[in-house]
């Protein structure tokens, strides 16, 4: 059976992955993309981000996003997108990072952009990561273009834009470095505590999941317990486990044991809607050209082979 008709079996609502146009050429990639149950949602990995979407003010390119979007929903399997991002600090087109806009105008950008790309999609979508990795490490909002010129208060515009634009998606925000307790989670906690006093619509909050092989955090499940407990769901919205290179048969079996630790822990949390892919295989991850001497993060190997981590999932739900 297919990853998604597994994980659905054990009461979670999806399993999906991250896709890119550019690999929708690879038939070996697609007849996986596509096979029956493999996948029940999508990502757009690049497609729907702002430099790809309004690359000059006011000017919206949607031909990749859509290709993307319409791949969800020609194909059966593939119920839901979650869509990937309205507003980060990368990827953005120099007009935006130029930052030559007052608090007034900036706020208008977030909300035509947001508001324009979601609504676009309306009513196909399950949910949004409205906003992209507002965190530093050490829990403090991250400074770019957003914080400086808005402070926190782009975090609002951005989900009550998003969630204007289509009620019926969830809305989300999504980070790296909150998958087990810590500074950065405690802040993230507090955040989504501060908008739900303030009455900002929150739906959910992602966990990104860029992991390393034999370094995957102890307390995934207390710390999504903790997240749910706020009133929030949580999704595994990026997951790959990366390693350094050479990969190794103990390293690919320390990764299996890695992936089922992960999926056992959203299995665990009733809370934890579904897990995404960061890409189902080593040939499109990215991994390697982000973190140099790293790699073979995915289940798939370059040759589109199912890996050890293949059966690591399974055996999670
Ligand atoms: C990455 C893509 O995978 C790459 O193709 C691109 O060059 C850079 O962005 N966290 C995120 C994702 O939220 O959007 C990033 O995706 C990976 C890290």
């Amino acid at each position: 059976a297919g990853l998604h008709a597994v994980a659905r079996a054990a009461g979670k609502l999806y399993l999906g992955t991250a896709t890119d146009n550019n690999e929708l050429t690879n038939t070996q990639y697609t007849a996986i993309l596509e096979a029956p149950n493999m996948f029940g949602q999508i990502t757009a990995e690049n497609s729907m981000k702002w430099d790809a979407t309004e690359p000059e003010q006011g000017v919206f390119t949607f031909t990749l996003a859509d290709q993307i979007a319409n791949l969800a929903t020609s194909h059966g399997q593939l119920l839901r997108g979650k869509r990937h991002n309205c507003v980060w600090h990368q990827q953005l087109p120099s007009w935006v990072t130029a930052g030559n806009f007052n608090a007034a105008q900036l706020t208008s950008i977030i909300q035509n952009h947001c508001g324009t790309l979601v609504g676009r999609y309306a009513g196909r979508v399950y949910s949004w990561d409205v906003v992209n990795e507002p965190l530093n490490d050490d829990g403090s909002f991250r400074s770019d273009v957003f914080f400086n010129t808005l402070g926190e208060n782009y975090i609002p515009i951005a989900l009550r834009t998003a969630k204007a634009a289509d009620p019926n998606a969830k809305v989300y925000i999504n980070d790296f470095n909150i998958e087990g307790t810590g500074a950065k989670a405690t802040a993230m906690k507090n955040l989504v505590r501060t908008l739900k006093s303030q009455g900002v619509p929150i739906d959910g909050i992602g966990l990104q999941s860029h992991f390393i092989v034999g370094e995957v955090p102890t307390t995934l499940v207390q710390n999504m317990q903790e997240f749910v407990a706020l009133g929030v769901e949580v999704a595994i919205t990026e997951l790959d486990i990366r390693m350094t290179l050479p990969e190794t048969a103990a390293l690919l079996e320390q990764q299996k044991q890695d992936y089922q630790t992960v999926i056992s822990a959203c299995q665990a949390v009733q809370g934890c809607v579904g897990i995404t892919l960061w890409d189902f295989t080593d040939k499109f991850s990215f991994v390697p050209s982000t973190f140099p001497g790293q790699g073979a993060a995915c289940p798939w190997d370059q040759n589109l082979v199912r890996k050890p981590a293949f059966d690591g999932i399974v055996a999670g739900f």
